[in-house]
C-alpha cells in the first residue's frame, strides 16, 4: 500500500499553567490519504488542538509528544521553524472559522488573493489580477469585478468565508484543515461554501481535514470520522456508517441533532461514561 499522506500516532498534548494540567489530546492516531476526513465531538474534545498540532502552531504553552507526525517526507516533529513556515505556505493550508482573522483589514479582498497568487506564480500585476478575478469566479463570486475592490469588513460572512478558500487553494496546497469553517453561517451560505469547498477540493485532489461539532454535516460532507471526547479517539470510522455507530457518545451526539437553521456550539450528550477514555479506540 501507498504511504499516506499524513500519518500520526500517540499524539499528545498537555498544558500546564499554574499547578493546573489540561490533556487536551491523548494517544491519538489515524492516517489520511486522498480524502475527507471529519474530526467532531463537543467542543473542548480536543479538535482544535489537533489540527493546530499539525501544522505547529500550538500555543507555546502546549507541550506536544508524538510516536510519529509525518506528512509526505516530513517529520512535523522535527521539521525546523523555516521548513514548517514553508509547509505553511505551500502543502498545508488552514481554514479557520472567521476569515476576519486571516485576511488583512486594510487591503482590498481582490488584490490580497492577487498578491497570494504572485507569491506562488511568477507573473505579473495585470496578470495576477485576472487570475484572482478568475477565483472569484471559482468559488462562485457572481461580480468578482466590484468584490475585488472591496474591504474584508465589506464582505458578508459567507463571501468571507469563499474568499479564504479561493486564497488558500491558490498555493495548490495538499492538504487543507478546516476548522468550523462553516460554523457562523446560516444554513443556505454554509450549503453554498460546502460546495465551494467540496469542488476546488475534488478538483485539486487534496486531502481536507474538516473539523466542526455537527455530526449530521460530517456525515454528508466526508468520507471517514474520527469521533473525539476528551482528548482521545473514540472511534474511527467510515462517514456512511456513522448513523449506525454504537458508541453511546457517538449516538448522544447523533441524537442531539442540532438543527441546522439553528446552530449551536455545544452538544447535550446525555450519557457520559469515564470508562471511554480507557478503552481502546474502535
Ligand atoms: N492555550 C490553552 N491553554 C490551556 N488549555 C487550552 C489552551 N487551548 C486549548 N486548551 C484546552 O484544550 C482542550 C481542547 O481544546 P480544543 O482543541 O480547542 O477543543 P475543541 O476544538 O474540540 O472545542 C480544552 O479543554 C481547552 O480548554
Ligand atoms: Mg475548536
Amino acid at each position: 500500500m501507498q504511504d499516506p499522506l499524513l500519518s500520526v500516532r500517540d499524539l499528545n498534548i498537555t498544558f500546564r499553567s499554574e499547578g493546573r494540567v489540561t490533556q487536551a489530546v491523548r494517544g491519538v492516531s489515524f492516517d489520511l490519504g486522498a480524502e475527507k476526513l471529519g474530526i467532531v465531538g463537543e467542543s473542548g474534545s480536543g479538535k482544535s488542538q489537533t489540527g493546530r498540532a499539525l501544522m505547529r502552531l500550538s500555543p507555546p504553552s502546549a507541550e506536544i509528544t508524538a510516536e510519529r507526525m509525518q506528512f509526505g517526507g516530513i517529520d512535523l516533529l522535527r521539521a525546523s521553524e523555516r521548513q514548517m513556515m514553508r509547509i505553511r505556505g505551500n502543502d498545508i493550508a488552514m481554514i479557520l472559522q472567521d476569515p476576519k482573522y486571516s485576511l488583512n483589514p486594510l487591503m482590498k479582498v481582490g488584490k490580497q488573493i492577487a498578491e497570494a497568487y504572485r507569491m506562488h506564480h511568477r507573473v505579473g500585476r495585470s496578470e495576477a489580477r485576472s487570475r484572482a478575478m478568475a477565483m472569484l469566479e471559482s468559488v462562485h463570486i457572481r461580480d468578482p469585478e466590484r468584490v475585488y475592490e472591496l474591504l474584508p469588513h465589506e464582505v458578508s460572512g459567507g463571501m468571507g468565508q469563499r474568499i479564504m478558500i479561493a486564497m488558500m487553494l491558490i498555493a495548490e496546497p495538499k492538504l487543507i484543515i478546516a476548522d468550523e469553517p462553516t460554523s457562523a453561517l446560516d444554513v443556505t451560505v454554509r450549503r453554498q461554501v460546502l460546495s465551494v469547498l467540496q469542488e476546488l477540493v475534488d478538483r485539486a485532489g487534496a486531502s481536507l481535514i474538516f473539523i466542526s461539532h455537527d455530526l449530521n454535516l460530517v456525515a454528508d460532507f466526508c468520507d471517514r470520522v474520527l469521533v473525539m471526547y476528551r482528548g482521545r479517539v473514540l472511534e474511527n470510522l467510515p462517514a456512511a456508517a456513522l448513523g449506525q455507530a454504537r458508541h453511546p457518545y457517538t449516538r448522544g451526539l447523533l441524537d442531539s441533532l442540532p438543527r441546522l437553521d439553528h446552530p449551536c456550539d455545544e452538544l447535550a450528550v446525555p450519557v457520559r461514561d469515564p470508562a471511554w477514555l480507557d478503552a481502546p479506540a474502535a
